[in-house]
């Protein structure tokens, strides 16, 4: 006779119904603490609406592939990743949303710059994912800008 059958199956399944739970809060309460912009943060759809506002907005001063210009800065890569590495998301969006465009501080409302970050994110090749960027900074304050992937996090 095996064990299991000895056990009251409603307790065993209330037992089970309990570590799902907590493991799911559990999950739940990680997800919102270490998120980072390799999860997946910003949709496709998000980025492509972003691309084409950068390119009336932004690419004057920063370059069409945001590779900077003569006076801005590039919005890609190494020397952009270290000055935002351990930021957040919501950092970089009101650095934006109050400083630029440069000429026009200010002028661009919370979804075109949500939409904007959005393109920047994927031009330096952080992946797209199901949902988009939110719009609110709070929000946003909660994804962690990491210029490299953090491998041992599973
Ligand atoms: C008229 C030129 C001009 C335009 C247009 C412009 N920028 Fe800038 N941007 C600059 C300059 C110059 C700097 C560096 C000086 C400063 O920080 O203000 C800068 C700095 C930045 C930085 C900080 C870079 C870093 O390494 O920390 C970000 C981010 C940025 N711009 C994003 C944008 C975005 C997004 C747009 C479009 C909505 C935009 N800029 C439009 C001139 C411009």
């Amino acid at each position: 006779m095996s064990t299991s059958r000895i056990v009251c199956p409603t307790i065993r399944r209330a037992f089970v119904k309990d570590v799902a739970v907590g493991g799911l809060l559990a999950l739940a309460a990680l997800a919102q603490t270490s998120r980072s912009v390799w999860d997946g943060v910003y949709t496709r759809d998000q980025a492509k609406r972003g691309e084409a506002l950068y390119s009336t907005e932004c690419a004057a001063c920063h370059g069409l592939t945001l590779n900077g210009g003569e006076m801005a800065p590039a919005l890609t890569g190494g020397e952009f990743l270290s000055n935002w590495n351990g930021l957040t998301v919501g950092d970089l969006f009101d650095r934006i949303r109050r400083s630029m465009p440069a000429d026009r501080p200010g002028s661009l409302n919370r979804e075109k710059n949500a939409d904007i970050l959005a393109h920047i994110l994927s031009m330096n090749q952080f992946p797209a994912g199901p949902q988009e960027l939110d719009h609110q900074t709070e929000a946003l304050k909660q994804i962690r800008i990491e210029a490299a992937k953090l491998d041992e996090r599973k």
